[in-house]
């Protein structure tokens, strides 16, 4: 079944994955990208949406919408020394034709939810400052919306920008408590569960490498300065939250298990800012969102590398699933 598709961003490596999968995937109708203060400088991400659509040989066809440009209370914090000062591996590829979409993200996650009722699953792969925005702006937003997929927070587990924190709810804390409280169908993906099986070793990512198409060769390059971090934080490979979290959104069969959770975001505490409280059922509050507790990991790299081999990511399920185009050539 066709999924019609927001994916909401902070362009910046897998970020560049997970909008991969929602321009190539043969189950995705990506009727708009929006943009949302995270990973790198603002109009960096703006870029490297664009020029992922350009890679992915989709110009044109899906517009890019500039949102907040700052979390709702706090400060911008970057993850640069994460992903790199442009998000890119420093990659030199053809410059985008497309430019920005003058209509501000949030009109247009409005827009697209009241012409779609029912229908717009959203995928939320930064903080989550538009989505809240939304939410602020029109009170019947959830229920618009088909479904919210969020990569955020770790399931009583490690942080990554904090020792309390996941990267997206540490950075608009406030954000995420108001959309974790707002009534969408909620599905989370969490840090937690990406350092256990959302990691490409050394192995794979030769793999990929070896596939010599011009997708793969973007992922090389985009993916190199999360490599080096991620190796040298102990984890053995590149980590991959965000293009899981657009995948299982389009193949939900990658869950192999997931439970109800109550989930909230902590904004007062001084040393726990944006920790997320993953409440498993035993004390009395109702769940408010499915957290996705194991995938299979093999499905989730075969689908990825269908996506970098140009075959537009039919699965072998789904064998009379239309093909797209190669992806564009990178200089
Ligand atoms: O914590 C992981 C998240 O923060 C991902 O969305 C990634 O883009 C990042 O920097
Ligand atoms: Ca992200």
């Amino acid at each position: 079944m066709t999924v019609r598709l927001v994916i909401d961003t902070d362009t910046a490596a897998d970020d560049c994955f997970a909008l991969l999968a929602g321009l190539l995937h043969p189950q995705a109708k990506l009727e708009a990208v929006t943009v949302v203060a995270g990973n790198v400088a603002f109009d960096q991400q703006v870029t490297n949406a664009l020029l992922t659509i350009e890679v992915a040989g989709r110009g044109g066809e899906v517009p890019v919408h500039r949102g907040c440009e700052r979390p709702l209370l706090r400060e911008w914090v970057s993850a640069e020394y994460v992903h790199g000062i442009d998000g890119r591996g420093g990659g030199e590829f053809a410059g985008p034709k497309q430019t920005a979409d003058p209509e501000h993200a949030v009109d247009a996650l409005l827009r697209l939810a009241d012409r779609y009722p029912g229908e717009l699953v959203i995928v939320a792969i930064g903080p989550l400052t538009n989505i809240a925005s939304a939410v602020v702006r029109d009170r019947d937003f959830s229920r618009k919306v088909k479904a919210l997929y969020v990569m955020g927070g770790a399931n009583n587990g490690r942080g990554n920008i904090t020792a309390a924190a996941e990267f997206n709810f540490y950075v608009d804390p406030e954000a995420a408590r108001i959309v974790l409280g707002a009534g969408f169908t909620t599905t989370i993906v969490t840090w937690t569960l990406t350092v256990r099986q959302a990691v490409f070793d050394r192995v794979r990512l030769a793999e990929i490498e070896a596939l010599d198409t011009p997708l793969s060769r973007f992922f090389t390059t985009v993916n190199g300065p999360t490599l080096a971090f991620d190796e040298k934080v102990g984890i053995g490979g590149s980590t991959h939250p965000d293009a899981l979290t657009c995948l299982i959104a389009l193949e939900p069969a990658l869950v192999t298990r997931s439970a109800p959770y109550f989930v909230t975001v902590e904004t007062q505490g001084e040393l726990t800012r944006g920790y997320s409280l993953f409440d498993w059922g035993v004390f009395g509050r109702l769940a408010n969102a499915t957290v996705v507790e194991e995938i299979d990991g093999d499905a989730f790299y075969a689908a990825m590398t269908r996506l970098l081999t140009g075959s537009g990511g039919a699965s072998p399920a789904e064998p009379g699933a239309p093909s797209r185009p190669e992806g564009g050539a990178i200089q």
